[in-house]
């Protein structure tokens, strides 16, 4: 079904939870500490249609000093400091959360834990590889992404890539 679909180029980014649920975020209503979104495309008839049908499609986006955000963050995907993320790990799959003292994405299940300033590359525990990155620019009040994630997800092979980024 369509809202199974990968994020793609021209999605906007909506609130997954809270007051504003399925309203645009505000990019300049971000912080450190991430907010949980989906990509929203356009259905068929033209209506908005919220991608919350794959796990994941949960992103994290977080905005930091852009001076902080370092390699191996693909930097020209992210725009005034806001980094975009997949928040489900590469290990086995759990949601990760945000740890405060170090400012990293910490997953409950096994410990992993990383690094959304370094691309989310891991530095903790038993992940594989890094989450993967979503990339995005500033548009207006609207955060838009410009393509589908820059690495597989949880769940999807190298080669199942290819046919997940068509
Ligand atoms: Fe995240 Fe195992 S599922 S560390």
């Amino acid at each position: 079904t369509p809202d199974k679909l990968p994020p793609a180029e021209g999605d906007i980014l909506v609130y997954a939870d809270g007051a504003q649920v399925g309203k645009p975020i505000d990019p300049k209503n971000l912080e450190p500490q991430p907010t949980r979104a989906y990509p929203q495309a356009k259905s068929g008839d033209g209506q908005p249609l919220v991608k919350s049908g794959d796990t994941n499609n949960l992103l994290l986006v977080s905005k930091f000093p852009e001076a902080q955000l370092k390699e191996p963050t693909d930097l020209e995907s992210t725009a005034q400091g806001i980094v975009v993320y997949s928040a489900i790990c590469q290990h086995l799959g759990c949601p990760v959360n945000w740890r405060n003292v170090d400012q990293t994405y910490l997953c409950p299940c096994h410990s992993g834990v990383y690094d959304p300033k370094q691309g989310c590359k891991v530095i903790g525990g038993p992940p594989p590889r890094p989450l993967p990155q979503l990339p995005i620019k500033v548009e207006g009040d609207q955060i838009i992404a410009t393509g589908t994630f820059l690495i597989p997800p949880y769940g999807i092979s190298e080669t199942d890539f290819e046919e997940y980024k068509e």
